[in-house]
C-alpha cells in the first residue's frame, strides 16, 4: 500500500514536470506565433494603403483579393524534416521564410509589377529577396512573383524584424497554382511524368490566357500615368479614354 503510494506521488511529480515542460514549450510556440500574426498584419495594412493610394490616383484598384495564412505545426515540421534542418524554434526562426504567408491577387500582368515597384518604394516593409516566376516559370509551370520581405514589429519588449513570404499573382496563376496543389495532393509519391506534362500544358494556357487578357485590359496605370504626363506638358486636358475617370481635385475646388 505504501510503495503504492510512492509510486503513485513519484508519476505525479513526473507529470507534474512534463505538464509544466509541455507548457513552457506551448507558450514559446504561442509567443512565436503572435509574432508572426503582427507581422501579417502589419504587412496587410500595408497592402490595403497602397491598394487605397491605387484607388485614389487611378481611380484603379489593381488587387482582386488578399489570402493570409500562418503556416501550420503540423507543415514547419513537414518543411524542417525535408530541408534537413534542426526541429527547434530557431531553426524555424532562421530557416523557414513562409511561416507568415501573404498572397496578392491581381488583375492583370502589368499590376503585379506595379504593386512589386510598390513595395519597392516602401520605406517600412524590407525586401530580402525577390523570386520572378513570371519571367522563370518553374519547371511544373508554376508561376507568380515572390517577395521575401521582413517587417519591425513592435512589442512590449522591444522591436522585431519579422520574415514573411509575399506571393504576386494573377487570377489564372492562382487558379492554376491551386488546382496543381490539390492534384499533387492526390498522389501521395511523385505525380506521374504525363499528368506532370499536362499540367505544364496547362500553366501555358493560363499564361495565354494572362498575356490576352493583359493586352486587353492594357495597362491601364501606365496609360493612365502617360496620360497624366500628357496633361501636365499641355495644359489642356487629353479626352480620357473610357474607365480612366481621375480625381481631378483643382477643378472640383475651382467649380465649388
Ligand atoms: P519551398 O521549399 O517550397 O518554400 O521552396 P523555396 O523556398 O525554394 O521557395 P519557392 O519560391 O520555390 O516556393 C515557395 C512557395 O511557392 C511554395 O510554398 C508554394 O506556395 C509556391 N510554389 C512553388 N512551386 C510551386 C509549384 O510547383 N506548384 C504550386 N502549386 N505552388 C508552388
Ligand atoms: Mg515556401
Amino acid at each position: 500500500m505504501e510503495k503504492e503510494s510512492i509510486i503513485n506521488q513519484d508519476s505525479e511529480e513526473e507529470s507534474i514536470i512534463n505538464t509544466n515542460y509541455i507548457k513552457e514549450k506551448e507558450r514559446d510556440f504561442k509567443k512565436l506565433m503572435l509574432m508572426y500574426n503582427s507581422a501579417l498584419k502589419e504587412i496587410e495594412t500595408k497592402i490595403q494603403i497602397i491598394s487605397d493610394e491605387f484607388q485614389m490616383l487611378y481611380s484603379y484598384n489593381p488587387i482582386e483579393h488578399i489570402k493570409t495564412r500562418i503556416k501550420s505545426p503540423e507543415s514547419i515540421v513537414k518543411k524542417l524534416k525535408k530541408k534537413g534542418y534542426p526541429i527547434t524554434y530557431n531553426s524555424l526562426v532562421n530557416n523557414l521564410n513562409d511561416i507568415a504567408g501573404i498572397r496578392i491577387i491581381c488583375s492583370f500582368i502589368p499590376d503585379i509589377y506595379k504593386m512589386v515597384e510598390m513595395f519597392d518604394k516602401s520605406t517600412d516593409i524590407n525586401i530580402i529577396e525577390k523570386k520572378d516566376y513570371i519571367k522563370n516559370p518553374k519547371e511544373s509551370g508554376y508561376s507568380s512573383y515572390h517577395l521575401i520581405v521582413s517587417v519591425p514589429v513592435s512589442f512590449a519588449s522591444g522591436i522585431m524584424d519579422v520574415k514573411a513570404e509575399i506571393q504576386i499573382r494573377t487570377i489564372a496563376m492562382d487558379f492554376w497554382a491551386s488546382l496543381e496543389h490539390k492534384i499533387k495532393y492526390k498522389y501521395s509519391e511523385e505525380l506521374p511524368k504525363s499528368v506532370q506534362k499536362e499540367l505544364k500544358e496547362c500553366s501555358k494556357m493560363a499564361n495565354n490566357l494572362d498575356r490576352k487578357m493583359s493586352k486587353l485590359g492594357g495597362n491601364l496605370i501606365e496609360e493612365f500615368e502617360q496620360d497624366m504626363a500628357y496633361n501636365k506638358k499641355n495644359k489642356e486636358p487629353k479626352a480620357l479614354k473610357a474607365g480612366h475617370v481621375p480625381f481631378n481635385f483643382k477643378k472640383i475646388i475651382e467649380n465649388l
